[in-house]
């Protein structure tokens, strides 16, 4: 069954934007994009190894047959582009082709592509207007929306970058049906996320549509796609520079960001999948400190098993032992420590988040060891 497109606009004080959640729109980009296109006669085209045959190819043949100059670029797929190597490549590309200050840079691909392309967009000839068109979930849920921008470095992963928001983004759920299961689940630890954060009437409906938000079942994976764009909207235009609310997004992310530095931030442990595992001990964190009731932490879990998302540490990637001491010192060096103290994200109940500073290593470790 068909599902109509929707609409959702992000407003922020100095602009705005609409993010366009369809089935089947990209074949008709122009449409959608008909105003950004109009003023630019030059696009770049940024794009990835794996998305760039499937998404980004007939893309340009739109542009083209609009009579549009094009200059397409496509980098390794995978965390590795989001480099200052390939930052440079991708922008002395651009600089000497050359782009002018009306060119329009469009990202086609994952979270990698929108913060490189993001990234690059803010800082080519000071400015260029950029549009997202996300292809994974975690992507069209929520890195595609609210403007961060980064590569990473050897001091850390997005430890680089800037806010910067697109002039639209145009999320085509068909393209999930290219996108490995893996994939679709890391993407979905995302969504639960904003039902913990702030809407339990969602969580309660993941907890009854998450199979089919994975399954790709259209109905439930348009709805699980705008509510999340809704949130992380919302958000967004409350606290553009993360000085306050914005802070909630990163529930379970103090943990899922010590797990991914202990493995190198490689393909052997997504994002995605850090991030479900750190709602699990963010959880239970909040079970100690903050009063969420045992029953609320467990029915979290209960969710998180029948979707199949690992239950302990040492399922989380295979041949790689985690030791919690370890993953403390990781913390440490978290963008989010402040004055030396850990920040975590904790919830007095499902849909009620809060930030915590202060509490004890002794705590943390405790949960970790258990885990
Ligand atoms: N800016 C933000 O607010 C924000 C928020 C969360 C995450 N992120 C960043 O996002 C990145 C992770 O994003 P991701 O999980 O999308 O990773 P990704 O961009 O690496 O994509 C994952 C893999 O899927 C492939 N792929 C993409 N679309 C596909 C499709 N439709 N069909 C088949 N294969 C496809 C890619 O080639 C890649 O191999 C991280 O770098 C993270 O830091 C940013």
């Amino acid at each position: 069954m068909r599902v109509e497109s929707r609409r959702v606009s992000v407003l922020l004080p100095q602009c705005h934007y609409d993010i366009v959640i369809g089935s089947g729109i990209l074949p008709s980009f122009s449409n959608f994009s008909a105003v950004q296109l109009k003023a630019a006669h030059k696009i770049v085209l940024l794009s990835d190894e794996t998305v760039a045959p499937l998404y980004a190819a007939p893309l340009a043949k739109q542009l083209n047959d609009m009579g549009k100059q094009l200059l397409s670029i496509t980098v390794p797929a995978g965390e590795g582009s989001k480099s200052f190597a390939v930052f440079e490549r991708v922008l002395e590309q651009l600089l000497s082709w050359p782009i002018d200050r009306k060119t329009l840079l469009i990202a086609v691909g994952g979270g990698v592509i929108g913060d490189l392309g993001g990234f690059i967009a803010s800082v080519a000839l000071r400015g260029i207007p950029f549009i997202q068109v996300p292809t994974t979930l975690l992507a069209q849920v929520d890195s595609s929306v609210g403007g961060k921008t980064a590569i990473n470095c050897k001091a850390g992963k997005n430890l680089i970058g800037s806010f910067y928001q697109p002039e639209l983004v145009v999320i085509d759920t068909d393209c999930l049906e290219t996108l490995p299961l893996r994939e679709r689940r890391a993407g979905y630890a995302e969504i639960i996320k904003y039902g913990l954060l702030g809407d339990a009437a969602f969580f309660d409906w993941c907890v009854l549509h998450g199979q089919a938000v994975l399954d790709g079942e259209p109905q439930s994976l348009h709805h699980a796609i705008e509510t999340s764009c809704r949130a992380k909207a919302a958000i967004v235009a409350a606290d553009e520079k993360e000085s306050g609310v914005r802070a909630l997004l990163n529930l379970g992310h103090t943990f899922a960001h010590a797990l991914e530095a202990d493995v190198g931030f490689d393909n052997r442990l997504l994002h995605g999948e850090a991030v479900a595992f750190g709602l699990r001990l963010a959880a239970r964190l909040s079970v100690q400190t903050s009063g969420l009731s045992a029953a609320a932490s467990k029915q979290l879990e209960t969710h998180l098993d029948a979707l199949g998302y690992p239950r302990g540490l040492k399922d989380l990637v295979a041949g790689h032992k985690f030791v919690a001491q370890q993953l403390i010192e990781h913390m440490e060096s978290d963008k989010k420590t402040l004055h030396g103290a850990k920040t975590f994200i904790v919830l007095d109940s499902i849909g009620a988040a809060r930030e915590l500073r202060g509490i004890p290593d002794s705590l943390v470790l405790s949960i970790l060891e258990d885990a």
